[in-house]
Formats: structure tokens, sequence, C-alpha cells
């Protein structure tokens, strides 16, 4: 069923906890209703598809149409000894998704436990954590193209994943809508337990190592460091890490010899941004209603009714901080609407 509304409150579909509205929001359940909604669309109407909101910031009310997707299920659409092919809905919940996994013994995707947002956006924003990246799951995305109203599918390659990257967000940014995601989970499933402190994490719990305990784990860490979003609005990580040259690195390192790295390449490493803004002594200070959490200096929370512009505010002075301590230019993960 096709559910629109008009002047609708979106301070439930966006994390950051911005009391804006669109002027129209409509949401779909089926590929056949999307396609019929978009062609009733004309060229220059203003729309945006959104997810479960967790990595927009917006900025005012939103004069066009918000269209979020409903289609949900999951299917297992091939099966062989090792692996498990799951074909699931655009609209269904991420981390619901994760926990089914987990369930069913299924592995890949443990290490992506409670990111906010729902199965469309992994796929656009190729959500990452403790060391997985969701392009290392997905072996198809379905689409919707907007021009055409036809349906395109794209191989894992054609997507042109990177960190925090893929064709969706750059080349062909608002062309296509994503409808169904298909994941690779493992049988047999080899874990990823070198990131940070999650194998000491593991030994301190004791006991065997399973999805499930991975699961646990990864939860414990980021409730511990990530604000809840119900409780103080955020988007979890608000700038990306940068990589840079090797040669810049290893000139840093003369003054800062404790800088954290993690190599991508042979000459290049990518910089953990917010340990360049806890050195800028941001962590924990606020500017306005917009704060930087003091248990994560890579968020950005919303204190109590900031606004999207308070939040820029902040995020601009942050950025130049970095930018004059340690000639780095930081950018934003979050869109800005
Ligand atoms: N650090 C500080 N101060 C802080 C926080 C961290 O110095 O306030 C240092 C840590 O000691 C560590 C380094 O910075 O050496 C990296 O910190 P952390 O492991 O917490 O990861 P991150 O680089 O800050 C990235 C992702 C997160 C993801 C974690 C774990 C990005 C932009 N962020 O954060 O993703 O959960 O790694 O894999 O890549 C998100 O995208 O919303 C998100 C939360």
């Amino acid at each position: 069923m096709v559910n629109t509304y008009t002047n609708f409150s979106l301070l439930k579909y966006n994390t950051f906890g911005m009391d804006v509205q669109a002027a129209r929001f409509v949401e779909y359940e089926s590929v056949e209703e999307l396609k019929h909604i978009l062609s009733s669309f004309a060229p220059e109407d203003l729309f945006l598809q959104i997810g479960g909101g967790s990595n927009l910031l917006f900025t005012d009310n939103f004069p066009g149409t918000v269209l979020h997707s409903c289609i949900k299920g999951r299917e297992v659409v091939e099966e062989d000894e090792e692996s498990v092919y799951l074909r699931v809905g655009a609209g269904e919940v991420w981390d619901d998704l994760v926990a089914y996994c987990v369930e069913n013994g299924w592995g890949g995707v443990e290490n992506l436990s409670l990111i906010p947002g729902e199965v469309g956006a992994s796929a656009v924003q190729n959500i990452g954590a403790y060391g997985v990246e969701a392009k290392d799951l997905i072996t198809k995305v379905e689409t919707i193209e907007i021009a055409t109203c036809n349906e395109r599918s794209f191989s894992v390659e054609e997507c042109a994943y990177a960190y925090r990257k893929s064709i969706f967000k750059e080349e062909w940014k608002g062309q296509y809508i994503v409808t169904y995601v298909t994941y690779r989970l493992s049988k047999k499933p080899i874990f990823h337990l070198d990131y940070g402190n999650m194998k000491a994490e593991l030994e301190k719990r004791g006991g065997e190592v399973t999805l499930s305990t991975i699961r646990n784990v990864v939860i414990a860490i980021r409730q511990a460091k990530l604000p809840d979003p119900t409780i103080q609005g955020n988007a979890g990580s608000f700038f990306m890490n940068p990589v840079i040259d090797r040669s810049l690195y290893e000139g840093l390192l003369e003054e800062y010899p404790d800088m954290p790295h993690y190599d991508v390449d042979e000459s290049h490493v990518k910089i953990p941004a917010a340990w360049m803004i806890d050195q800028c002594g941001w962590k924990g200070h606020s500017l306005g209603r917009a704060g930087v959490h003091d248990k994560q200096a890579l968020v950005l929370v919303n204190r109590g009714g900031a606004t999207g512009s308070e939040i820029i505010m902040l995020s601009q002075a942050v950025r130049q901080s970095v930018k004059d301590k340690f000639g780095i230019d930081i950018h934003p993960e979050v869109n800005f609407i």
C-alpha cells in the first residue's frame, strides 16, 4: 500500500532529531508501487529517498517529496555448502538483518551489528565497522532507474565500492533507488577480530568465540562509545577518516609520535579523524546546542533543540581546527539536506 502524508514531521525519520517537515512524505511497499509513484513525478519535481535517516542532516524544511521504502522480506535465493545468498528488501532494518543472520549461524555481517539505518542505505553508503564493509558481502543491488522507471541490477563490481562510497553516491547520485540487496553469507564463518579492542573484549568475556558473542561484543563497544540517537540526536561518525599520503603521515609522526593510522596501500594511510579532533581539544565541547560527543570525538550531537545550521557551524569549526593543527582536510560523512 502507498501511504501519502502532507506537511509531515521528519522528527522520527532523522537520527539527529531535527524537527523539520516534508511537504509530502510517501511510503511504498513494493517495486510496482515505487514505479507508479515515480511515473507520476514531473522532471522538475524535488524529491529525496531516505532510509532510517541516520546519515542525514536536515538544515530546513524539505519543500518536495520524501520517499521511504517499506519493501520488506528476506529470502534465500541460492545456497551451496559454503554460502547462503540472501535477498533482502531495502526497507528492512539493518540490525534486524544482522540479528537474523547470527541466529541462523550465517557469518559475515556480525561485525556490523547495531549500525543504525536500513538495508537500502547499506548498499549506497557501503557501511562499515570493525574491519568489515557491506561491499565484502553484497553480490547484487537491484534498483529502479528514476528517469525511466526501469529495473536495473548491479553487480558488486559495477557499484564501484570504496570506503563509505559507491557509484550511487558519486557518479550516479540521485539516479537510482535501491529496492533489494543480495548478500553472500558464510556457513563456515571466518571471524574478523583484528580491529581495535575486539579481541581483548572477547578474551575478557572468556568462552567460545561465536557469531553471537562477536555480535554482543560489537554491541557493547558501540553502546559504550556512541550516543543512543533516541536519547541524544546524532548521526554516528560525522566525518570520514581521511586518507593521506604516507609521506605526509611520516612527517607528522615526528611531531605526533602517537598518531594512530591504518594502512591503505603502499603510499596511503588512513588517519582516525576522531583522534585528530580529540587532539584539538574538542571532545565534550559545544558551540551553542551542538556538541562533540564526550566519548567519541567523531560524533557530533544535538544537545537538545539544535538546528541543522548550528551543527554545521560546529562541524566547520572542528574542520578548521584539524586543518590548522595537522594540515589535513576532513570531510563530512553525513549528507546535508
Ligand atoms: N580516538 C581518539 N579519540 C576519540 C575517539 C577515538 O583518540 O574520541 C582514537 C582511538 O583511540 C583509535 C582511533 O581514534 O585509535 C579510531 O577510533 P575508533 O576505533 O573508535 O574508530 P573511528 O575511526 O573513530 C570508524 C568508523 C565507525 C566504526 C568504527 C569501528 C568512520 C568514519 N567511522 O570510527 O563508523 O564504527 O570505525 O570500525 O569510518 C559510522 O560510520 O557512523 C561509524 C560509527
